[in-house]
């Protein structure tokens, strides 16, 4: 029987309730596959900040490079200034595992809701790969005259031609691996961003040369946003910077249904990865158990492929996709038509693939 180690940071707000769901599917889609687990639970976040003022120990970011992934809830609380444990814990975990793509899903299924008039499943079926360790997310720059009227606040986009190769390669790898429509969509903004991206172009169009079976296709960042509403199934993987692979995932999200099932993977393809719902911590619905935990869940589906076990990932998403056609009423918080629980239940009673 294989056996993974997992550690699991539960986080803050609403994200140890979705974590207790997705254990609860990871363990029963083991039984099903012969996986098992070791979990390691860490306490990190805003509570533990609160009580101990510690953010995150280089002796966790030891232990974690030997696991076999890491699944995070979420980060985030009300009472930390913001910043901190964004910075502390979760870009932390990102940086220094050198966590260097971030690989957002953004797929619609069948009986979901989307805000898109006359788009569905066939439409609404893309990958984005967000750089995940540079640009303005490096958190360099600095102030003159800070708090006077003279002021400047300078914030730097590092991009190095390491990090842009390294992840507009895995870009064209993983379009060729999905095998769909093999075609790949840049996401910049060359005509202004006059150094950052001039080298993101250059290198996209070095690394295509190699990828002659993969077409190419240049998009700004902000008709990506136009083109994300107006036509999604034009794309098929977009790849971008930290800043704006950021902000068009919060769109990809709410073209998929929300919040509720949007997931990402934080990938080191040859070290450690973490898996994550993408939305935040929700904590005006914390403790009441109506959140959706459908992210978390395909976050640990993620998990589950990227460690190479594609059965078990593949019976999560056909349990997803079976419940969000036939069962839930909404994927929003508490208009579900079931319990956070519930839908966790719901997750683990369709892993056998019988209607
Ligand atoms: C995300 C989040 C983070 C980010 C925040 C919490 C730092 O918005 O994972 O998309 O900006 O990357
Ligand atoms: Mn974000």
């Amino acid at each position: 029987m294989k056996s993974y180690k997992i550690a699991v940071i539960p986080g803050d707000g609403t994200g140890p309730e979705v974590i207790r769901e997705g254990l609860k599917v990871l363990k029963a889609v083991g039984k099903l596959e012969g996986i098992s687990y070791e979990f390691e639970n860490y306490p990190f976040g805003g509570e533990h900040y609160l009580k101990t003022k510690e953010v995150l120990p280089d002796s966790a970011l030891k232990e974690f490079l030997k696991k076999d992934a890491i699944y995070l809830g979420a980060i985030g609380h009300p009472d930390v200034k913001p910043g901190i444990l964004e910075r502390g814990v979760l870009l932390k975990i990102r940086f220094d595992l050198d966590q260097y793509i971030n690989l957002r899903p953004v797929k619609l299924y069948e009986g979901v809701w989307t805000p898109l008039k006359d788009k569905g499943p066939k439409e609404v079926d893309f990958v984005v790969v967000r750089e995940n360790t540079e640009g303005l997310y490096v958190g360099k720059g600095h102030f003159e005259n800070k708090g006077t009227k003279k002021e400047v606040a300078i914030q730097e986009s590092v991009n190095t031609y390491k990090g842009v190769e390294r992840c507009v390669r895995y870009a064209f790898e993983f379009t060729r691996k999905r095998n769909k429509r093999k075609k790949l969509t840049l996401c910049g903004k060359t005509n202004v961003l006059n150094f950052a991206h001039d080298l993101w172009q250059r290198v996209f169009n070095e690394v295509a040369k190699k990828y002659p079976d993969i077409t190419t296709d240049y998009a700004h960042v902000d008709a990506t946003c136009m083109w994300m509403v107006k036509n999604p199934e034009w794309f098929d993987v977009i790849v971008t910077d930290n800043m704006f692979g950021d902000i068009i995932t919060d769109l990809g999200a709410m073209i998929q249904g929300g919040m509720g099932i949007a997931a990402g993977g934080n990938l080191n393809p040859e070290k450690v990865s973490m898996f994550e719902p993408i939305g935040g911590s929700a904590p005006k619905y914390t403790g009441k158990n109506v959140i959706n935990p459908l992210a978390a869940i395909a976050a640990g589906q993620m998990m589950l492929e990227h460690l190479g076990e594609v059965k078990a990932a593949e019976r999560i998403e056909n349990a997803i996709r079976y419940i969000t056609q036939h069962k839930l009423k909404s994927l929003s918080a508490g208009k579900m038509g079931y319990s956070t629980t519930e839908v966790g239940d719901l997750v683990v009673k369709h892993l056998d693939g019988v209607r």
